[in-house]
């Protein structure tokens, strides 16, 4: 059985996700990666592939932009596919002046300007957080790959509806309250992943940053992305 957005068949899908925004990082991580990848999913470009890491079987599967996007394909990866563990690998804009970009940052938690999180009608604020047991494993596997090529940084990030925002100081708000960046997903990923029961954690490099106009050039890109994908990938 397949979903409307997924061709996928139910065994099709490995218990652990990563999930790049863009489908094509998909494919990469796939073919760098994985072996005896197969492709399982094309459905709106949205590409998705099966196949082992270290005897272990992994999938990874586009998010596309924004939590509405992220918000289906996970929602669809944890009820209908029954994946246990989704990692986002995507990039941030940092807010804080001494983050500089290639650094990573795991996301313990996701604030939102978007009402993604608030659907349920809690009598209150819920607050997305990322699973311990994944953060605590990426920051140890960090270690070890990242080594002292550059700082890896656990805390809050701001998942924002809004990549172009009319107000171009409305960031600082949150660097005030020690948000180190901003990226579009992760508090839909968390929020999907506390009411259906799987875990989650969104693993960023920056790609920019606010504080001090840095922007990073492809080559840096590249290699922070390849570490950022053998992180999540230690999480199989
Ligand atoms: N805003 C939102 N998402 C991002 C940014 C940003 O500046 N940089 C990388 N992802």
């Amino acid at each position: 059985m397949t979903t409307v957005h997924n061709q996928a068949q139910k065994g099709d899908i490995a218990d652990l996700v990563l999930m790049p925004g863009d489908p094509l990082r998909a494919k990469h991580v796939a073919e760098k990666y994985l072996s005896n990848a197969k492709q399982v999913n094309s459905v709106r470009g949205m590409l998705a592939f099966t196949g082992s890491y270290n005897g272990k079987h992994v999938s990874v599967m586009g998010s596309g932009m924004g939590m509405p996007s992220i918000g289906i394909y996970s929602y669809e990866l944890f009820d209908h596919y029954e994946a246990k563990k989704i990692i986002r690998i995507g990039t941030c804009g940092a807010y804080l002046e001494d983050i500089n970009v290639a650094d990573i940052i795991l996301a313990q938690g996701a604030c939102t300007n978007s009402a993604y999180t608030s659907q349920n009608r809690l009598n209150g604020v819920y607050a997305p957080i990322s699973d311990f047991s994944l953060l605590l494993a990426a920051y140890e596997a960090s270690q070890k790959i990242v080594g002292s090529q550059r700082n890896v940084r656990v805390g809050n990030v701001l998942s924002s509806d809004v990549f172009y925002t009319i107000d171009p100081d409305e960031w600082k708000k949150w660097r005030d309250m020690g948000v180190l960046a901003v990226e579009m997903e992760a508090a839909a990923l968390y929020f999907n992943a506390a009411r259906l029961g799987g875990k989650a954690l969104a693993i960023l490099t920056v790609s920019d940053n606010l504080a001090t106009g840095e922007s990073s050039s492809s080559e840096v890109r590249e290699k922070s992305f390849t570490q950022m994908a053998q992180i999540a990938l230690e999480l199989a």
